[in-house]
């Protein structure tokens, strides 16, 4: 069997930054509500135009560019992403044309918040049954087309943006050593998209939708949250046959500042080894722990040779972990 490793990183953010000021402005709220509640200070919104694949496709095109390769060496793209352009064509084939990967096979995986570590995952299985060598892996999303802008419960929570990483073979001292994924589907009504129904005046009784938007059960979430973040990490480090007291650095999903520091505590982790960019972006839902590898890296908080846990909750509900050795 061989090692898969992360080999590089990309990443994308749009421009456009929503302050929690601008918020205050839009809807009944006050950055003293959002910083003490959640972390958050600011986020990104796509502009005009700017769809998910494009997020994407600029995250993909940093990631192959720091790992020296050619487009035409990409076996397989998998994009994680629960915001995509449109039902099809996938965001993979997408990015694919855009980027000129043309041996890629391409697919798009849809688990949330935890879609970038299922995605990791996945990639992984091809590459260590020696199907394929180099996996193009990217979490994309532009959760703001999503969001009902007059509610304040989910508003000021969501933010745009994507990462993106290759996994390749690498050798017998490094990559990823440990995986755990998990779903509670019968909590799926905690956080959910829908769509107003709205009778079509052209059919008896059939419907057409209007825009699809977010609701959630934030306080039911904020606990499972952080026991199935917690319970992953358990369950990752047990599979790799380490310790938690073994890790270097965590970066979890990006959700709530408070259920970071509740998970830290839990676990008994130093809040040091924990990275945090929550202020600056807020919930980028898959694309959040992407981004925040491709900083922690980029902040040198993650060097060779460093045992790193990746560990996510989201809507679903899903939760997985990763373990890298960088
Ligand atoms: N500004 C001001 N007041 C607000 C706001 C706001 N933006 N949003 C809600 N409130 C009000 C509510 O209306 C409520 O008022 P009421 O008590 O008069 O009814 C009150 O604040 C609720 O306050 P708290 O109970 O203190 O809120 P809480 O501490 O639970 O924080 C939050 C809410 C931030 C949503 C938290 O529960 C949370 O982060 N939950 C987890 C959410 C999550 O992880 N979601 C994503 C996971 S899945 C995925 O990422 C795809």
């Amino acid at each position: 069997m061989k090692n898969v490793g992360i080999i590089s990183v990309g990443h994308y953010l749009p421009e456009k930054r929503l302050t929690n000021f601008d918020l205050e402005k839009m809807v009944d709220t006050s950055d003293e509500w959002i910083t003490s509640r959640t972390g958050i200070k600011e986020r990104r919104i796509a502009a005009k135009g700017e769809k998910t694949s494009h997020l994407a496709t600029l995250a993909a095109q940093e990631a192959i560019q720091n790992a020296h390769l050619k487009p035409e060496h990409i076996d397989l793209i998998i994009v994680a992403t629960v915001s995509p352009d449109s039902n099809f064509p996938s965001m993979a084939c997408l990015v694919q044309k855009a980027i000129g990967a043309h041996h890629a096979a391409c697919f798009d995986l849809s688990a949330a918040c935890a879609g970038f570590l299922y995605a990791l995952t996945t990639g992984k299985q091809f590459i260590q049954s020696g199907f394929y060598k180099h996996v193009l892996v990217i979490a994309a999303e532009r959760i703001t087309s999503l969001i009902d802008w007059k509610d304040r419960n989910t508003c000021v929570l969501f933010g745009d943006g994507a990462g993106a990483c290759i996994l390749a073979p690498v050798e017998k001292d490094r990559g990823i050593i440990s995986e755990y994924l998990h779903s509670q589907g019968e909590f799926g009504n905690l956080m959910e998209v829908v769509v107003d129904d709205v009778h079509s005046p052209l059919s008896q009784g059939e419907r057409y939708t209007k825009i699809p938007y977010v609701v959630m059960q934030g306080k039911e979430l904020f606990k499972i949250a952080v026991n199935s973040m917690a319970e992953a990490v358990e369950k990752a480090t047990k599979n790799a046959h380490i310790k938690v007291s073994d890790i270097d650095c965590v970066i979890p999903h990006q959700a709530n500042d408070r259920i970071i520091t509740a998970v830290a505590k839990k676990l008994e982790i130093p809040e040091v080894k924990i990275f945090v960019n929550i202020h600056r972006y807020g919930n980028m839902s898959a694309a959040s722990i992407a981004v925040a590898l491709y900083e922690a890296a980029d902040e040198k908080r993650i060097k060779r040779g460093d045992t790193v846990v990746l560990v996510a909750f989201g809507a679903g509900l899903v939760s997985a972990a990763n373990i890298v050795v960088w």
